[in-house]
């Protein structure tokens, strides 16, 4: 058993970093473990423009220290007026990675989302024709379906047919919940992936009802049956270069977490590494965190590798109850924990 595991630095492929007096404060747990991140834009109001990409972008390394070495990779919000030819022109500006599908009103600041993919068809033309990587929030978001059901219905009955539709485009299925969408991206071939977070490979269901009713257990996708985490973590650790990480960090003050409708989104960034390497470690598979964490999502984003390392040891890490951010605790994943493994500094 490893007591010290030194992998290349990695990147986090999905996170959520807010704006403003939240940028500031939770940056900085992404930055010291990421060389890269692709940046969710689902801000109020949405980054729908090149422009508001560079603005957010500026933001962003402005709440960190200018020798952070840190990269974010900005993302583009489709609504149902997305322009091809903005999102062509950020694209080749390098302002945009990647164009992000929300289903409208699947979850946080998604009102602006998508309400019918089919109106995405020049949208879908244009990225599949300059090779732009489409990210997917993968659930429908019809009341008749069952809560637990939207993603394997998402990707049965749209997934399915836009792999189908667009045979070239290159896409992500973001944090995969269900063995469904394990198995299809499995068998997709080289041009679909799927990020897997920490939460969605070491929590079930049971773990929004532990004793009583867990808001901090609450994400979208919600967590699902054993069976799929288990899947799920097959997924990660089988080394298949379709997998990689993106945490889907997302914090939310205690206060809009703890409420009559709290919001979704569990913030794993400060220790999103020592929560991988624990799942790794149990899985005996310690020496696929690297491909995960390091090498698959560059390798589907077509970007250079990272050259640095990491340290990871074997040593006990106590996760606080909460943490104060820009006055405002937000309470991270595992609060009040302790984990086996710890980022050496
Ligand atoms: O749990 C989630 N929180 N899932 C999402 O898709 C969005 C995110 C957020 O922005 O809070
Ligand atoms: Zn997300």
């Amino acid at each position: 058993m490893p007591e010290r595991l030194t992998i290349r630095r990695p990147d986090d492929w999905h996170v959520h970093l807010r704006d403003g007096a939240m940028l500031a404060g939770v940056a900085g747990f992404t930055a010291r473990q990421f060389a890269r991140a692709i940046v969710m834009p689902n801000l109020a109001p949405p980054v729908t423009t090149a422009g508001a990409a560079r603005a957010y972008r500026d933001r962003i390394l402005a709440a960190l220290p200018a020798d952070s070495g840190f990269t974010p990779l900005m993302t583009c919000y489709l609504t149902d007026n997305a322009d091809p030819g903005e999102i062509a022109r950020g694209f080749a500006a390098g302002d945009f990675t990647a164009c992000k599908l929300y289903p409208a009103h699947a979850t946080t600041n998604s009102a602006h989302g998508v309400s019918d993919i089919r109106a995405l068809t020049d949208v879908l033309e244009t990225m599949q024709r300059i090779d732009m990587p489409l990210l997917i929030h993968g659930e429908v978001t019809d009341r008749d379906v069952d809560m637990f059901d939207r993603e394997a219905v998402f990707v049965d009955r749209i997934l399915a047919p836009l792999v189908a539709d667009f045979p070239a485009l290159r896409i992500v299925l973001e944090h995969i919940t269900t063995a469904e969408a394990a198995q299809f991206v499995e068998q997709a071939g080289e041009r679909v992936a799927a990020t897997i977070t920490p939460q969605h490979l070491m929590l079930n269901r049971n773990a929004l009802f532990d004793g009583g009713l867990r808001p901090h257990a609450y994400c979208l996708p919600v967590v699902k049956r054993e069976r799929h985490r288990l899947a799920i973590r097959r997924a990660a650790v089988s080394g298949s270069a379709s997998f990689f990480l993106g945490t889907d960090s997302a914090p939310h003050d205690v206060a809009r977490k703890e409420a009559d409708c709290g919001c979704a989104g569990i913030f794993n960034a400060p220790h999103a590494l020592e929560s991988y390497a624990t799942v790794f470690d149990e899985e005996g598979a310690l020496d696929r965190l690297e491909a995960f964490a390091s090498e698959n999502g560059p390798n589907f984003y077509r970007l250079p590798l990272n050259t640095g390392t990491i340290i990871l040891e074997r040593a006990e890490t106590i996760v606080p109850p909460a943490i104060d951010i820009g006055g405002s605790d937000v309470v991270p994943f595992h609060a009040g924990r302790t984990l086996g493994w710890r980022l050496v500094e």
